[in-house]
């Protein structure tokens, strides 16, 4: 398929999220080829990963950079030199200032495992447990300046169990990470969705349904 989205992704660690969208964009026919893997943290798995798919990876270590600016600056060449038209943030575990995130304005995705708006930030499954919450889940969302803030593109709910540890619950969000983050991605780089007033609306389809009304994964509580 002519006309995929190229797209980068941004890792920290052990790179799930990537694997899953790498797998998606196997399918000719999926919207979007990865075609670059950038980490801010040499070593990763997430790297290792993208080496074993044959896509070129960049480690761009903040440690080496004096301001976050610097590092930006020369995440951002990598980026522009490898023609990256969208940006998925899959387990980046660095904060962009304003100036990174007003450049990439919904061109620009994170995954988040909560149904924001709640349970922003760390250890988000302790404190979902901590809450006595019955449902969880995971949500991808455009990037804005703020930690885990803007319009949800898609979300899936997986039930809490009594009796789960943060390390059960943890797993059970993550294989629905897996299916929506490709889903979402696709929504996206298929221009099935536009930002509207800060949400995400589905662009009308031929039958007249909106693309966000099909969503893949049952709610399951
Ligand atoms: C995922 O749970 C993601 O939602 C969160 O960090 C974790 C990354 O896992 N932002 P992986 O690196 O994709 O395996």
């Amino acid at each position: 398929m002519s006309g995929r989205k190229r797209v980068g992704v941004l890792v920290s660690g052990r790179g799930s999220n990537l694997q899953a969208l790498i797998d998606a964009a196997k399918d000719p026919a999926y919207p979007a080829e990865i075609v670059l893997v950038i980490s801010n943290v040499p070593g990763v798995q997430g790297l290792a990963r993208a080496d074993q798919a044959h896509i070129a990876t960049r480690v761009v270590n903040h440690k080496d950079f004096a301001s976050r600016p610097d590092f930006e600056s020369v995440l951002e060449a990598a980026l522009h030199e490898a023609r990256v038209e969208l940006l998925c943030n899959a387990g980046f575990m660095r904060l962009l200032t304003e100036g990174f995130v007003t450049r990439w304005l919904n061109r620009h995705l994170n995954i988040h495992p909560s149904l924001l708006p709640a349970f922003k930030g760390l250890h988000t499954h302790a404190r979902v447990l901590e809450a006595g919450a019955k449902i969880s889940g995971c949500t991808v969302h455009f990037v804005r300046a703020a930690m885990d803030d803007g319009p949800i593109v898609a979300q899936a709910a997986v039930p809490v169990e009594s009796g789960d540890t943060e390390e059960i619950l943890a797993d059970r969000v993550l294989a629905a990470e897996h299916r929506l983050y490709p889903h979402a991605l696709r929504l996206v780089a298929a221009g099935k969705v536009r930002v509207e007033g800060e949400h995400v609306v589905g662009m009308p389809q031929q039958n007249g349904q909106s693309a966000l009304f099909s969503p893949p994964l049952p709610a399951t509580f």
